[in-house]
């Protein structure tokens, strides 16, 4: 097979189209479960029929596409196409866009290796759901009563459909995603491409302030039991002892609601969410601990426990492929911890997966203004190409 070659023109005009499936008008809106990923899926659907491929989207929603035998083993790797509220063009569509630029690539250059499948996951952004949806459920993480049946008719699920897109543990080879770092440490270090090796873990809170409404005109500021001051002061103290920490743990209240919201009473309940994140479990929860202990001491709450994903390292064979092939194609690469979480991180528990970043400017994601070179989506993509003919040359 002649040297295959990706080039940026396709993934830009694919890559375009998907920004185009839109329901908002600040950034991108295709947010989990909604049409527009929908859309996008479907249309990914066609790219993949086109190119002649077993394409079949599984129960829950997942879009596959192989190039090679149904029957075998394949060397798996993809992303997702729904976004955050007003969020970016890259994170996500970009990994699904350069999978499906090298299927079409490989295929044109008569590839005829171990089977590969390009994967569109659904549900990757936070949703009711819990976000990765669908990689937890095709890695068989999403167990009875995780998910209220009621909360999952709702997007014409349930745990039937979330059982039968399980793969086995021998489905797979490995995986691989490409995606933006959505941090500003390849822009530091002046790497082009950067090699996982592991992905934070994500712990969340759902914090019920307790205070009491009251006539906003007629109650004297001492006889207040306001809720928001109460969250005020919380989140506070989230943020500062997460930055006295001597660790990689961040912490975030980006979710909050007050009830009843209105402007001539004072605020009764606030409900907020508070996510910790960190490459320790252990120092996760010892963290979190520390604001539950000082939230009941200090104010009236109630705290239930939201999703739960423990921190993964990803697989050494998978990060030195795709270390020889930036060797190999002399790009400077740096490997490093992933402070966002991804579906590859769902894929740990049935395959070897890895992650190749590509830079993103001032670190920017989850915003409108997001942004990455086509030049480093090129290199990019290259890489993912080659890392995905190494991976495969090992298998025969
Ligand atoms: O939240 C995350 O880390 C990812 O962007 N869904
Ligand atoms: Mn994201
Ligand atoms: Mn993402």
């Amino acid at each position: 097979m002649s040297f295959p070659k990706v080039y940026v023109e396709n993934i830009k005009k694919n890559l375009l189209h998907i920004g185009s499936i839109n329901s908002g008008n600040i950034g991108y809106n295709r947010l989990a479960f909604s049409n527009e990923e929908k859309k996008a899926n479907e249309w990914l659907e066609e790219q993949l029929k086109d190119l002649n491929l077993s394409v079949y989207k599984d129960s829950i929603g997942n879009v596959h596409g192989r190039l090679g035998s149904l029957d075998k083993p394949a060397i798996a790797f993809g992303s997702h196409l729904d976004t955050v509220k007003n969020g970016g063009l890259y994170d996500g569509a970009l990994g699904v866009i350069i999978g499906l630029e090298c299927l079409r690539v490989l295929k044109e250059h008569g590839y005829q290796g171990v089977p590969l499948e390009l994967i569109s996951f659904v549900g990757e952004e936070a949703n009711p759901l819990g976000g990765t949806f669908g990689s937890r459920a095709t890695a068989g993480l999403i167990k009875d009563g995780d998910v209220s049946d009621v909360e999952l008719e709702k997007f014409d699920l349930n745990m039937s459909k979330i059982k039968e897109a399980r793969k086995s543990d021998n489905a797979y080879l490995s995986f691989l995603e490409l995606h933006i770092e959505q941090g500003s440490v390849l822009e530091t270090t002046n790497n082009q491409i950067g090699i996982v090796t592991a992905i934070a873990g994500i712990s969340r809170m759902h914090v019920h302030v307790i205070g009491k409404a009251s006539h906003s005109g007629t109650t004297p500021m001492n006889a207040r039991n306001d809720a928001l001051v109460s969250a005020a002061s919380i989140i506070q103290y989230v943020s500062e002892r997460a930055t006295k920490q001597n660790n990689d743990i961040v912490a975030t209240v980006g979710k909050l609601e007050v009830f009843p919201n209105s402007e001539n009473v004072v605020p009764g309940d606030v409900q907020l969410t508070i996510e910790v994140r960190g490459s320790d479990w252990h120092e996760m929860k010892e963290f979190e601990q520390r604001l539950t202990d000082w939230m009941n001491a200090n104010h009236r709450v109630e705290i239930a426990v939201g999703v739960q994903k423990h921190p993964n390292t990803l697989s050494v064979n998978v990060q030195k492929a795709i270390e020889k092939t930036c060797q190999n194609s002399k790009v400077n690469y740096h490997y490093m911890v992933s402070g966002a979480n991804h579906d590859a991180n769902s894929l740990t528990e049935i395959t070897e997966a890895g992650m190749i970043f590509i830079p993103s400017k001032d670190g920017l994601s989850h915003h409108p203004d997001e942004y990455s070179s086509w030049e480093d989506i090129e290199v990019g993509a290259n890489v993912m190409l080659q890392t995905i003919l190494e991976l495969s040359k090992k298998v025969n």
